[in-house]
């Protein structure tokens, strides 16, 4: 016999149940989680893996010399009609070339590089610009420097026995100095 002003005998069985079925629901809500991470995983690691990346260029590594947009006396830095500066490099067993770089601060630069036989690091020191330069692909990377100075660029992916002697060096100089050295000129670069 039960009333509603005294509990009803069963009331600690009734919280036990409303408890399990709380903590089953929690575990359904937990496992799902745990499906959805899994199938997004998979779906990322198949398509990864079946279709091309996107803004993926390559390039012919044999032919780099002769024709395209890192023959010789198209390298280094080249002022862009828009004020950008695009400052391409070519990286070979054990040089990079050119191997001073002239960049101007403040100013939205790319590097575009890539490699003429090995895979060799291409990275600026006091910067985030760190990545590989792979023979047969184009690594371009956005930048900006906002003072002006020196940077070490080694090569920084063991590439054959020269690869510790392989390093450039990136001049950051000022703005105005920069563009008005650039006029005229069709490609800049700080080599002697
Ligand atoms: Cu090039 Cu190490």
């Amino acid at each position: 016999m039960t009333d509603a002003t005294s509990p009803a005998p069963d009331s600690h069985h009734d919280g036990s149940a409303v408890a399990a079925r709380a903590e089953g629901r929690w575990a359904t809500f937990a496992i799902a989680i745990l499906i959805f991470i899994v199938v997004l995983a998979a779906i990322g690691g198949i398509r990864h893996s079946t279709m091309p990346q996107y803004q993926v260029e390559t390039i012919d590594p044999s032919t780099l010399h002769i024709n395209g947009e890192f023959v010789e006396s198209n390298l280094g830095s080249a002022v862009e009609t828009d004020g950008s500066v695009t400052v391409r490099i070519v990286a070979q067993q054990y040089s990079f070339t050119p191997q001073c770089i002239l960049v101007p601060v403040d100013t939205p630069i790319v590097f575009r590089a890539t490699s003429a036989d090995a895979i060799h690091g291409f990275l600026i020191e006091g910067t985030n610009i760190n990545t590989m330069l792979i023979p047969g692909y184009i690594s371009s990377l956005p930048a900006r420097f906002d003072r002006p100075g020196e940077h070490l660029m080694p090569c920084h992916e063991f590439c054959g026995i020269g690869h510790q002697a392989m390093w450039a060096m990136v001049q950051v100089i000022d703005k105005a100095e920069f563009f008005k050295t650039s006029a005229g000129k069709r490609r800049l670069t700080c080599v002697e």
